[in-house]
């Protein structure tokens, strides 16, 4: 057996190695959260089809039985936009940037996310400026919007409203999602480590099985990186969390010109901002 430190990988190659690792342990979390979204929504919405048809079978009227076609017409076509977005995914597995609208990734995170969030009686409010296309890679984004958006929600345990909006940044020249929400706030102490890979306060899945495993955000972090953009977090305990994230726009973009610039910072947040270590 050869002791050779020359077979030995050098520090620096076992980082390599690690990291790569890590970044697939972080895509396939993503992928597992979405499938376990995706289908739980699906699955609501084949109830709905199965109920209104089993309606219109017992009351042979022709007013519930248009009142039964409507309903099973909205939950098809809401099926066909969630399975649309899962199969974006799948299809693009590519890890190459495109000229992107962020609101269409916004929407489509949403549909997914629409009866999660009225179960636990969460307020959505969208602020969608006029902004040009961002340079992204769609999969990757739609990961940080589900991210973002799952931890949102379980913040806010007991209800609460949750804002989404998207911006312009004239001075930098980049697109900037904001995702807010009014729950439970970061404590100043633990706001450095949430970027952390594993870092995580919660207990394991919850019953909706998802969070515990602390890669969202050290994934969400990477892959702002990977963009040449910027992730930052401002939370005040009992006041809420709001995450921003800025990132590139396409240049060859035939977008119409932004109409809307960024505000000022806003309400929630009294605490100075966290920067994501870089
Ligand atoms: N919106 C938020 N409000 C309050 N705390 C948050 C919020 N987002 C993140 N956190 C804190 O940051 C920690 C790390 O978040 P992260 O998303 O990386 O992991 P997680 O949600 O615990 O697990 P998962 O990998 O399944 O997402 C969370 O455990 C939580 O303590
Ligand atoms: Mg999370």
């Amino acid at each position: 057996m050869s002791t050779g430190s020359t077979d030995q990988p050098s520090l620096e190659q076992r980082i390599e190695i690690l990291t790569q690792q890590l970044q697939h342990a972080q895509k396939l979390t993503s992928l597992g959260e979405l499938v376990s979204t995706a289908t739980h929504e699906f699955n609501n919405v084949l109830m709905t089809i199965i109920n209104y048809s089993k309606m219109g079978m017992r009351c042979r009227d022709d007013a519930t039985r248009d009142k039964a076609l409507g309903k099973i017409l909205a939950a098809s076509e809401k099926a066909a936009r969630i399975t649309n977005s899962i199969l974006g995914v799948a299809r693009n597995r590519s890890d190459g940037f495109e000229p992107t609208d962020m609101a269409k990734l916004i929407d489509d995170a949403l549909v997914l996310l629409e009866r999660e969030m009225s179960k636990y009686r969460i307020s959505v409010e969208k602020q969608i400026g006029q902004v040009p296309e961002a340079m992204v890679n769609a999969n990757q984004i739609q990961q940080i919007l589900l991210n973002l958006l799952i931890n949102a929600r379980q913040a806010m345990s007991q209800g609460g409203r949750l804002l989404i909006k998207l911006d312009y940044d004239p001075a930098s020249n980049m697109v900037v999602l904001v995702v807010r929400d009014n729950g439970s706030g970061i404590p100043a102490e633990k706001l450095p480590r949430i970027f952390d890979a594993f870092y995580s306060t919660k207990d394991g899945p919850d019953e909706s099985g998802k969070g515990g495993t602390g890669l969202g955000l050290s994934s969400c972090h990477n892959i702002v990186e990977a963009h040449k953009g910027r992730i930052r977090v401002q939370s005040s305990v009992g006041k809420g969390t709001a995450f921003t994230i800025m990132l590139p726009v396409a240049t060859t973009s035939n977008a119409p010109p932004p109409t809307s610039v960024l505000g000022v910072p806003t309400e929630t947040p009294a605490m100075p901002d966290q920067s994501a270590p870089s």
